[in-house]
């Protein structure tokens, strides 16, 4: 009993396996049908070797194309299918042969998709061994053949009239229309052309026979001709022959010969074995044109590749696109379509302050143009004087150097691009520096992540009792010994050269009026500090408007005009990505005000706290920008500056989330008349180094302690102090120390799956972060080296424990 299930099951399986072809020795009568599904049966030619039915999609099995294909070789090639602009039909669509339609193709809601079109009534239809599928009339006349209504394909024995055509396909694997056409135009002339879609609008040819002479019409093309022995050629008026393949190796009845045109512009001629015992599948042996990178350039097209490409000629002599670098494709499944560039190329003056050689570089690109972008010739000029002119110029995307003197501006988008070594020359793309994430933020908390917030909460109410405590001590050995520390410069104070002005460093002095305007009467508060409140603002600048930051300075210092003055200018001598730039001051009366340029996405502590974290690598981008940001003050600027006051709060991002420090230079300004005003410890809780509480000189390590604080903020998004969570990991110094010697550094990260596919270099920041903290100055890094160790330049040796080093003395 099972054995005959099993056999019957067999029976079964196989049946759904094997084909079945409705047979019939080529002939299919009126009334026979076919319906789309996988496996139905098809139409086959008198020897098997061409079939007519449906074939599944190979990336969408619901998709059939009512199609012709080689159906004894393992490929199935598709050699023509129905219906050219939308060729697919959904599963159980059925296709009929009728007297008087012909053949009509229905979806299965019974609504007509396509039909042949036809003349008369027809009889019998037949599937011939050639490939071509006939309908004959009741006078054996053909009605329709899809030979005469070609696809991609042409096929021996198959002709091309004057006015014919095969349109490519969009893709390997879409049948819909695509770019590339070959036509044998009415006036004789044989052309491969680009069309723009979805228009059916020809460019210039990137091949032509020029059989076209309209004085001699007797050589002009008449008709292509694809012969039974493989051979290709254009017919023309007078019966000569204008070949196109040169030569067919073999003998013909041993082999199947199509010629294509290919979804990627290039014509091509191929062979296979009809022996499908060899391993050998379709071989191209002649396609046209010879180089379709160099061949085609055309006015009003993106050319081969889409626009901003590049375009390759492979060992194969087929077109391969790439993005130029700081490019990247505009759908990413399509290869050959067209490329963005990763930043916007404007002309408005948003990047206030900074210089085109600090926004943009040139990618050198050897024989590469795009001869169809041009907008200016600047000749004779120098090399040094083309790189110069194209940075600084908004509209310019490219420049190509060459032949010594000439200067070639180009603008977006850039068409018909393509590598040629007949070029001979240098090609230079603009593009920018630094780092924009196509899409920086990872939306957690997920679902998992809000699940264990909630269990943490119970753990709160214990937590901040416990807690409470201490924090209250904290705060009390903060306010009571530290009452008359202050942040002062390790180097002596060099006076910089003064003459009263602060010409040289290109600040703006404002008047007070300017600023009450350009701030609508300080109506837009941006947020509050230890140092005043920020207003919202617009000035003009060089004929443009532009945003501002307006900083309204709330300790007033009667005396110190000079020192006010200088220490502006130390501020405004500063000049490096990571910093927040200074643009000008007001100093009248007692009014004091510091005029920043305005960022437009907000602080580091909005984002490291609020829902949308920045994803890992831009959060390790921006613990490297603010390192660096901090190296350059502490030892690269001409005055050294200690900030004092590093916290995410201080730390701005601009358009392309890069770090930039804020508020630097500002401890040492609201110093100046520290033994008249009240003297806070500056710096904020948590991230104050220990040796303000101590009797020790505050140098540049109270910036490294802070830092430490902050990179660790930056691994786990989370706050120093965080008094909702349970009292082991409240305080974060403590629990990143705890998990990095238990081995757990994973905890930190719990939520990130980008972290935690890269513990190697959280594990690093997590390190550096610990020798940051430690409670001896001497012991931290220097920010030179903080910035080597997180760029993994060089080694981070084993941090020891950052506890109290009183109780170690
Ligand atoms: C196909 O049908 C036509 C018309 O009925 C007939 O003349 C022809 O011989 C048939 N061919 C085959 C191979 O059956
Ligand atoms: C089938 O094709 C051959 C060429 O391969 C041709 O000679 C013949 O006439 C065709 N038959 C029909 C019925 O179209
Ligand atoms: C083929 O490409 C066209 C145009 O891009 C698109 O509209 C169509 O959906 C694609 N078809 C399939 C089956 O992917
Ligand atoms: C036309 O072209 C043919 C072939 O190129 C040539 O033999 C013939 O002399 C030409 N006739 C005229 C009128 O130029
Ligand atoms: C096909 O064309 C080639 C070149 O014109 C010729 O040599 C060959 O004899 C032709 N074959 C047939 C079957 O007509
Ligand atoms: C086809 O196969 C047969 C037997 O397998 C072999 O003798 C013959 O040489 C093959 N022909 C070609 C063209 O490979
Ligand atoms: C753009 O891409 C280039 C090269 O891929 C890269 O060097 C540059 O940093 C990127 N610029 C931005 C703004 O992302």
């Amino acid at each position: 009993m099972a054995s005959v299930i099993l056999v019957f099951f067999s029976l079964i399986f196989l049946h759904t396996l094997t084909p079945v072809n409705a047979q019939t020795g080529g002939n299919i009568t009126i009334g026979a049908s076919l319906t789309a599904a996988e496996n139905s049966p098809s139409w086959l030619s008198p020897s098997g070797e061409f079939a007519f039915g449906f074939q599944p999609l190979k990336n969408d099995r619901e998709l059939f194309l009512l199609s012709i294909w080689y159906d004894k070789i393992p490929e199935k090639t598709i050699v023509w299918w129905a219906n050219g602009d939308s060729p697919t039909a959904p599963r159980d669509s059925k296709l009929e042969l009728t007297a008087n339609s012909g053949l009509v193709l229905t979806n299965p809601q019974g609504d007509e998709l396509w039909r042949s079109s036809i003349i008369g009534t027809i009889a019998y239809a037949f599937m011939n061994d050639s490939g071509n599928f006939v309908l004959f009339d009741s006078s054996s006349m053909r009605a329709w053949e899809s030979f005469g209504n070609p696809t991609d394909t042409i096929l021996p024995t198959q002709t091309l009239e004057r006015g014919w055509l095969l349109s490519s396909r969009r893709s390997e694997t879409n049948f819909s229309g695509g770019r590339f056409r070959l036509r044998l135009r009415q006036d004789g002339n044989l052309v491969l052309t680009t069309i723009n879609l979805p228009t059916d609008y020809a460019n210039e040819p990137y091949y032509e026979t020029k059989t076209n002479d309209a004085t001699n019409t007797s050589s002009n093309g008449h008709q292509v001709v694809f012969n039974q022995s493989g051979y290709l050629y254009l017919q023309l008026m007078n019966d000569q022959r204008l070949p196109l393949t040169r030569r067919v190796e073999t003998s013909a009845s041993n082999f199947y010969y199509r010629a294509t045109m290919n979804f990627d512009g290039v014509f091509i001629q191929y062979q296979h074995p009809k022996n499908s015992s060899g391993n050998e599948g379709w071989t191209a042996f002649w396609s046209l044109p010879d180089n379709i990178c160099s061949a085609s350039s055309v006015s009003a097209s993106s050319g081969t590749c889409g626009y901003n490409s590049i375009c390759r000629l492979n060992g194969e002599r087929r077109p391969v696109c790439e993005c130029p670098r700081g490019y990247s494709l505009i759908d990413p499944n399509d290869r050959y379509g067209s490329c963005k560039p990763n930043f916007t190329q404007t002309c408005e003056d948003d990047e206030l302050g900074r210089s085109p050689e600090d926004l943009y570089d040139y990618e050198e690109l050897t024989d590469t143009d795009w001869p169809t972008s041009d907008y200016e010739l600047l000749t004779p000029f120098t090399e040094e004087g083309c790189r110069r002119s194209c940075l600084h110029d908004c509209m310019c995307a490219v420049v190509i150097f060459r032949a010594g003197d000439m200067c070639w501006k180009k603008k977006l988008p850039l068409s018909n691009g393509r590598v040629d070594s007949n070029i001979n020359g240098k090609a230079l793309i603009k593009i920018r520096k630094g780092k924009v994430p196509p899409n920086p933020f990872d939306r957690f908390p997920d679902p998992e992540n809000e699940k264990k917030r909630k269990s943490r909460e119970n753990l709160i109410i214990v937590g901040s009792v416990l807690l409470g405590g201490s924090v209250l001590f904290n705060f009390i050995l903060v306010g009571s010994v530290c009452l008359c520390f202050f942040c002062v410069y390790r180097k002596e104070y060099k006076p910089i050269p003064r003459n009263d002005s602060v010409a040289e460093t290109n600040l703006r002095c404002f008047s007070f009026k300017e600023l009450q305007e350009a701030t609508n009467g300080f109506k837009e508060e941006l947020g509050k500090g230890a140092f005043g409140v920020v207003y919202k603002g617009t000035i003009n600048h060089t004929g443009s408007t532009i945003l501002i930051a307006v900083k309204k300075l709330n300790t007033l210092i009667h005396d110190g005009e000079k020192e006010f003055k200088a220490e502006v200018n130390v501020i405004g001598q500063t000049h490096h990505k990571n910093l927040v730039r200074l643009l000008g001051f007001c100093d009248e009366g007692l009014q004091r005000l510091l005029v920043y340029e305005f960022l437009s996405n907000g602080t580091l502590a909005s984002y490291l706290f609020g829902e949308l974290k920045p994803s890992w690598s831009l959060r390790t981008e921006i613990a490297l920008g603010i390192a660096r940001g901090l190296l350059y003050l502490h030892e690269e600027c001409s005055t050294q500056i200690i900030h004092c006051d590093i916290k995410p709060q201080n730390i701005l991002l601009d358009d392309y989330y890069n770090a930039r420090i804020s508020d630097f230079g500002l401890a040492k300004l609201l110093l100046l008349n520290q033994s008249q005003t009240h003297t806070a410890i500056r710096g904020t809780k948590g991230y104050v180094a220990p040796e303000w509480f101590r009797n020790l000189p505050i140098t540049v390590k109270v910036d490294v302690y802070s830092f430490g604080v902050l990179l660790l903020e930056i691994i786990c998004c989370r706050r120093s102090v965080d008094m909702e969570i349970n009292e082991a990991e409240a305080l974060l110094t403590e629990w990143a120390y705890d998990c990095y010697c238990e081995g757990v550094l994973d905890a930190l990260v719990e939520f990130d799956k980008e972290a935690l596919n890269d513990m190697k270099k959280v594990t690093r920041f997590v390190m550096v972060a610990i020798w940051c903290i430690q409670e001896d100055p001497s012991l931290r890094p220097t920010m030179k080296k903080v910035t080597q160790m997180l760029e993994g330049v060089v080694e981070v040796l084993v941090p020891p424990c950052p506890c109290p080093f009183n109780a170690t003395n």
